[in-house]
C-alpha cells in the first residue's frame, strides 16, 4: 500500500510505500538474497521510499532522486555506520571510506591534496605505462578472461601511483594478487550473519588470513622505506607531508596504513568493474563501439590516447557515463541514522537503516526512457539536461563523495581509449554473462577475444 506525506521531493508530495512479498521473520531476505538487482529496481513502483524488512528489521529504500540526495548530503545524520560498517572496519581499520562523521572530516581535509586536479598528469603518466604493458601482452585471437585482466590492471595502477617507483616490482604483484583475495572474502564476511564462519580454519579461510596480513606487511615495508617529508608526486608522499590546516596535525603511520589500504580496496574493483562492464557493453553494441573507433581514428592518426586528450574524448566520455548508468560499481549503500529524523515524511529513529541503490535509479523508468537500453548519446548535451538532478550518482553524493571519482574517470577513459585506438574485443558466443552484486557489481567471468583493428575502415559497420 502506497500513502502520501507532505515531504516533497521535487514538486509533489513524497510517496511511501512497502516492498511486496515480505514473510514473517524472514522479510524480504529470500529476494534480496537470490535477485537483488530486480527487486531493488522494481521498488520505485512502491513509492518514493520503499520498506524493506532485514528479517524482523525496518529498513527504507530512498526511490526518489531527491530523498536519495537528502541522505547523501546530510552525513552527520545519515551516517556510515550498523553491522556491516562495524565489520567491514575490523577489516580495513578506520579509513576514510568507513569512518564516521565526526573522524571523516578531518581525515578528508588531509586527504584532499593527494587528490588535486594538478596532481592527476603524474598519475596518467603511470597509468599510461601499465596500460601500454598490458597491451603488448595481447595476443589476437587469444580468448582471455577480461573482468580479470581489469581488475590487474586496475591493482597495478593503484599500487604505483600509491607508492609511485618505491616499490619493488615483485611487491606490486603480489599486492595485485592478494587483492582479488581479501575481496572476495570480504563479501562473505560482511554478509556473513554471525560472524562464526571466517574463525574456522577452512582454506579459504587461511587464504584470505594469509592475502590479509602479506598486504599490510607489504604497505608497512613500503611505507616505512618511503622517505617523509619528500613529495615525490605519488599518492602516499601526499599522504605523508599532508598537514591539517585548521589544527596543523599530520596522519600519523598508523592512519596512513589504514589510508592505504582503503584506497588500494577503493580503486581496484570500482575502476576494474567499469572497464568489464564498458568492454561487454560494447561487444554488445557494434554500432557504438563503431562511434567510438571513428572517435579514435579522427583525433589519434595511428598514436595512443595521452592525458591531454581526454577534454576532447567527448563520446569515450558519454560510453562511461552510460555504463556507469547502467552498472555503477557500488549497486547498494547503507546508511544508519545517528538521531531521529524525518525522511519522505517517515519518522526514523536513531540507528535505522537506510538503503541507496545507484543500480535501480539508474534503471528506473522514470528518470530514463528506454533504461535498458545502452545509449551513450543520451548524455549529449541537450538530451543530458532531461535527466533529473540527482539520477546519475555513480561515485556518491555530499561530504563522503568518492575522493577517486577523478582519477578513476581518467584511468578507465584512458583505458577505454587506448583499446579502442587498437583493439577490439569480441564476445565469446555463449550463455551470457550474469551480473553479480556482491561487495560490489561485477560482470563475472568475461572470455572476449582481442582482434587488431584494421584502422581507416571504420566507417564502416561490419
Ligand atoms: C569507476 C570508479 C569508481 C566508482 C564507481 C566509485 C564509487 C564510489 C562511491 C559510490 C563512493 C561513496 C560510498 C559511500 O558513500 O558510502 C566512493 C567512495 C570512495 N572511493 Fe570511490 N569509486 C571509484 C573509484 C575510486 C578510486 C580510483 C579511488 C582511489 C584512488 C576511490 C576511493 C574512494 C574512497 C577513499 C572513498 C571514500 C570517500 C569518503 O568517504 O570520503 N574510488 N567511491
Amino acid at each position: 500500500m502506497t500513502t502520501t506525506h507532505e515531504a516533497r521531493p521535487g514538486s509533489r508530495p513524497a510517496t511511501v510505500g512497502m516492498a511486496p512479498g515480505g514473510l514473517p521473520l524472514l522479510g524480504h531476505a529470500i529476494p534480496l538474497r537470490r535477485r537483488p538487482l530486480d527487486f531493488l529496481a522494481a521498488l520505485h513502483a512502491h513509492g518514493d521510499l520503499v520498506e524493506v524488512r532485514l528479517g524482523p528489521r525496518r529498513t527504507y529504500l530512498a526511490c526518489h532522486p531527491d530523498l536519495v540526495q537528502q541522505v547523501l548530503r546530510d552525513a552527520r545524520t545519515f551516517d556510515k555506520g550498523g553491522p556491516v560498517f562495524d565489520k567491514v572496519r575490523l577489516l580495513t581499520g578506520n579509513g576514510l571510506a568507513t569512518s564516521c562523521w565526526a573522524e571523516h572530516r578531518r581525515q578528508r581535509r588531509l586527504m584532499q591534496p593527494a587528490f588535486h586536479p594538478e596532481r592527476m598528469a603524474g598519475y596518467a603518466t603511470v597509468m599510461d605505462q601499465e596500460i601500454s604493458s598490458m597491451l603488448d601482452s595481447w595476443q589476437e585471437g587469444r580468448v582471455f578472461d577480461v573482468n580479470t585482466a581489469m581488475q590487474a590492471l586496475t591493482a597495478r595502477i593503484i599500487v604505483r601511483t600509491l607508492f609511485s617507483t618505491r616499490i619493488r616490482d615483485s611487491a606490486v604483484t603480489e599486492i595485485q594478487d592478494c587483492l582479488p583475495v581479501i575481496t572476495r572474502g570480504f563479501f562473505t564476511r560482511m554478509v556473513a550473519p554471525l560472524g562464526l564462519m571466517e574463525k574456522l580454519p577452512t582454506r579459504s579461510n587461511r587464504r584470505f588470513d594469509g592475502a590479509l596480513e602479506r598486504m599490510r606487511n607489504l604497505i608497512d615495508e613500503t611505507i616505512s622505506s618511503h622517505p617523509a617529508g619528500i613529495d615525490h608526486g605519488d599518492l602516499l608522499s601526499s599522504l605523508l607531508v599532508a598537514e591539517d590546516e585548521e589544527t596543523g596535525e599530520r596522519l600519523g603511520r598508523h592512519e596512513i596504513h589504514d589510508q592505504v589500504v582503503t584506497l588500494l580496496l577503493g580503486a581496484t574493483e570500482t575502476t576494474g568493474n567499469a572497464l568489464a562492464w564498458i568492454f561487454h557493453l560494447l561487444g554488445e553494441n557494434p554500432e557504438a563501439e563503431e562511434q567510438l573507433h571513428r572517435e579514435m581514428d579522427g583525433l589519434l592518426s595511428g598514436r595512443r590516447p595521452d592525458f591531454d586528450d581526454l577534454p576532447h574524448l567527448d563520446y569515450t566520455r558519454r560510453v562511461v557515463t552510460e555504463a556507469l548508468r547502467l552498472y555503477p560499481s557500488t549497486w547498494l549503500l547503507t546508511r544508519s541514522t545517528t538521531r531521529e529524523t524525518e525522511l519522505a515524511g517517515v519518522r526514523l529513529a536513531p540507528g535505522t537503516v537506510v538503503l541507496l541503490s545507484f543500480y535501480a535509479l539508474g534503471h528506473n523508468p522514470e528518470l530514463y526512457s528506454a533504461p535498458e537500453r545502452f545509449d551513450p548519446d543520451r548524455w549529449l548535451p541537450e538530451r543530458a539536461k532531461t535527466v533529473p538532478r540527482g539520477a546519475w550518482t555513480p561515485f556518491g553524493g555530499g561530504s563522503r563523495k568518492c575522493i577517486g571519482d577523478r582519477f578513476g574517470t581518467i584511468e578507465v577513459m584512458l583505458v577505454l581509449a587506448a583499446v579502442a585506438a587498437d583493439w577490439r574485443l569480441r564476445p565469446r558466443p555463449g550463455p551470457g554473462i550474469r551480473p553479480e552484486p556482491k561487495a560490489s557489481l561485477s560482470t563475472g567471468p568475461l572470455p572476449m577475444v582481442p582482434e587488431r583493428r584494421r584502422r581507416g575502415n571504420s566507417a564502416a559497420v561490419e
